[in-house]
């Protein structure tokens, strides 16, 4: 049985990764912040040590887009050697480490899906501490795959899908920007996903870029939602995103190509708008 060593357990991707790998049979471990401390190296080395795992998956980072802005220092220590301690340990104990990343290391000026190579140049820090990361990881020696990945949604954590829901119960109308390109992702879709890429590895260091199918705006994206979970009494106003004036600039183009991993892992998640009913349906929503 494939032994996994799970970080950001307690994430809402991770929640999601640890359920579905357990279900699948591998044998996981669970730590956060508190059992250990990524920007920590020695707690790094002592907890992958004591399990001696096959797989590292890292879906632990420093999430707070806007506040990265001015927590920097803080925002590093966890996503870029919180990354590079994970590396390490991964090299002492023999083990692939599989990190999640972001379309946030791009720019959004490219007027079509971003591919793996493309350049990358964040806007904002909390980017760059991703992007230092990946680098880390690949400038280490340690066995590697980078999954950059967007426009998370899931049950278990604050996104976007679940703050519309909450203003619609108590809204009439609602801004949302409609010049941010995306691709929503469902966290559930994203953690079958990474069991089959261990199932299917063939041990390369690579990056891939894996999210739902299609694309839309967030505004197309919040219109969805209200269809889906059937809170139509509420209006999505489309704004631009000059008007939010954000601590924390974002790209206006994050779509993703996913074609790499749909070649080398034969891994193609379904259609964002058909991930969307599924997650309608999984917390049960449209009951009410
Ligand atoms: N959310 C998105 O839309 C999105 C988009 C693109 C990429 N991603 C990437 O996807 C991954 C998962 O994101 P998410 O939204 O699931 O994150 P999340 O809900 O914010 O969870 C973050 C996890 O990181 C852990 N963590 C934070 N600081 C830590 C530290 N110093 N040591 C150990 N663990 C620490 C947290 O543990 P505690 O509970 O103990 O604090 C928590 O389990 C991240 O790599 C993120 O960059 C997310």
């Amino acid at each position: 049985m494939l032994k996994i060593a799970l970080a950001g357990s307690t994430g809402m991707l991770g929640i999601d990764v640890g359920a579905v790998l357990k279900g699948a049979n591998f044998q996981v471990r669970n730590f956060n912040s508190k059992n250990m401390d990524i920007t920590v190296a020695s707690q790094v080395e002592t907890g992958i040590k004591a399990f001696n795992p096959d797989y590292i998956i890292n879906c632990a980072a420093y999430t707070r887009v806007d506040l990265a802005e001015t927590e920097k220092v803080k925002t590093d220590a966890v996503n870029n050697t919180g990354a590079k301690n994970l590396a390490e340990a991964a090299i002492s104990t023999g083990s692939r480490l599989i990190h999640i990343s972001t379309d946030y290391v791009f720019d959004g000026k490219k007027k079509t899906p971003y591919t793996e190579d493309d350049e990358k140049n964040p806007l904002n820090e909390y980017g760059l501490s991703k992007l230092k990361g990946e680098e880390a990881i690949k400038n280490s020696g340690a066995s590697y795959l980078i999954i950059r990945t967007g426009g998370l949604y899931g049950k278990n954590g604050n996104n976007f899908v679940n703050t519309i829901l909450k203003l619609a119960d108590s809204r009439k109308k609602i801004e949302v920007v409609n010049d941010q390109f995306i691709t929503p992702t469902y966290t559930k879709d994203l953690a079958y996903a990474l069991s089959e890429i261990i199932m299917k590895d063939n041990s390369k260091n690579e990056t891939y870029h894996l999210t739902n199918g299609g694309h839309t705006s967030w505004y197309e994206f919040a219109i969805e939602i209200i269809k889906v979970f059937k809170r139509t009494n509420t209006e999505i106003i489309p704004i631009s995103s000059d008007k939010l004036n954000r601590p924390a600039k974002r790209p206006h183009n994050s779509i993703l190509d996913n074609s790499k991993i749909k070649e080398d892992f034969s891994i193609s998640l379904r259609h964002w708008k058909d991930a969307l009913k599924k997650y309608c349906n999984d917390i049960g929503y449209f009951i009410r």
